[in-house]
């Protein structure tokens, strides 16, 4: 599994683009950057040199985990998995390519969309000394006109993107974006209650038209939760000192909260019980809860069965489980 922090070579290229930044400039756009999110806006905020490296610095790091975590889960289901080919929808500096660069060592051709120019400015110029995205092609525009002439390819992902479009939009994009995906499909959003919404529709919609889901659920059913609960998971990350500055942070980690679904066009044949929250261990049991087959169940492992409950103190928030042996209580 790929683990959460930035590849060397990526931190290697957004180091050389520190030299000559006023770090105290950056920090200041990404706080701005930071506030036209919180305040609903888009990435249209970014429009300089600088803001695209201030937004690169304080997002890249979480945006990178949360896909990574996101491939690592799919991965796992889908084990024999080797695209060749990726597009990289609202690809942003290009941090899903990277992701996806580190999880499939089989990539061989990287298609990058976006309207952004600054973004695509810094996507191009991180890219340039990697050894595998050094020849990445990075199409300029508004997605669904570029997808619309974009060749298939075997992964599809769209991360933290679907935010920025309307209702009408968004599912226009998911339309498309699955005509487009030869094999698999990821799309990756906030952990919010909307970022959730998000996911379930696009879900239901790309389920309609035959998607099966690879990840996070262990079915195509109706997802079980019911509001004010949402289906998200966490990853934890190191904070670079870079992104320490520009976040005013002190705590050398931080945790970035998603939600995610992974979609593919043949059916898949494993399905684990998901765990929808970091499960409680005392010394009598593990009771944890769990997306299952049939449906949300609280899953206890009592002690007295030593291998199981030694399994199932190991299991963490996020992670694909076995759990026949478990007491479910539906
Ligand atoms: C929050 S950023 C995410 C960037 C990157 N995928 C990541 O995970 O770090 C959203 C990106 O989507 C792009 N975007 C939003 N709507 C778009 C559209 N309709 N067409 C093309 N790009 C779009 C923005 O320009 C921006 O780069």
């Amino acid at each position: 599994m790929t683990a959460p922090d930035l590849p060397a070579e990526l931190k290697a290229a957004l180091d050389a683009k520190l030299h000559g930044l006023s770090r105290n400039d950056a920090a200041e756009r990404a706080s701005l950057i930071s506030k036209t999110y919180r305040d609903g806006g888009n990435s249209g905020a970014i429009k300089t040199e600088t803001d695209a490296l201030a937004y690169a610095l304080a997002r890249m790091p979480a945006t990178y985990a949360a896909v990574t975590a996101s491939l690592n889960a799919l991965r796992e289901i889908t084990p024999h998995f080797a695209p060749t080919s990726l597009l990289d929808i609202g690809a942003g500096p290009g941090t899903a390519s990277w992701a996806a660069a580190e999880a499939f060592a089989s990539l061989k051709e990287f298609t990058l969309l976006d309207a952004n120019a600054a973004l695509r400015a810094l996507a191009l110029d991180l890219g340039r000394d990697s050894t595998r995205l050094r020849e990445l092609i990075y199409q300029r525009g508004e997605a669904r006109a570029l997808l619309a002439a974009a060749e298939p390819a075997d992964l599809v992902i769209a991360s933290y993107v679907i935010a920025e479009l309307s209702d009408a939009e968004r599912s226009a994009l998911a339309e498309l974006i699955w005509a487009k995906t030869r094999d698999t499909l990821l799309i990756v959003e906030p952990g919010t209650p909307a970022g959730y919404a998000r996911i379930i529709a696009a879900r239901a919609q790309l389920i309609a038209s035959g998607a099966h889901v690879v990840a996070p659920c262990p079915h195509d059913g109706k997802c079980p939760l019911t509001a004010p609960d949402w289906c998200h998971f966490t990853q934890r990350l190191p904070r670079l000192r870079a992104h320490k500055h520009i976040k005013g942070a002190e705590l050398p980690f931080e945790d970035e909260k998603f939600s995610y679904v992974a979609l593919t066009r043949a059916p898949v044949t494993q399905h684990p019980a998901r765990v929808l929250a970091q499960p409680a261990v005392s010394k009598v049991e593990v009771s944890a809860k769990l997306c299952t087959a049939e449906g949300l169940a609280l899953a206890r492992i009592p002690s007295r069965t030593k291998p199981d409950y030694a399994r199932a103190r190991r299991w963490r928030w996020g992670d694909a489980v076995e759990a026949e042996q478990a007491d479910v209580k539906r």
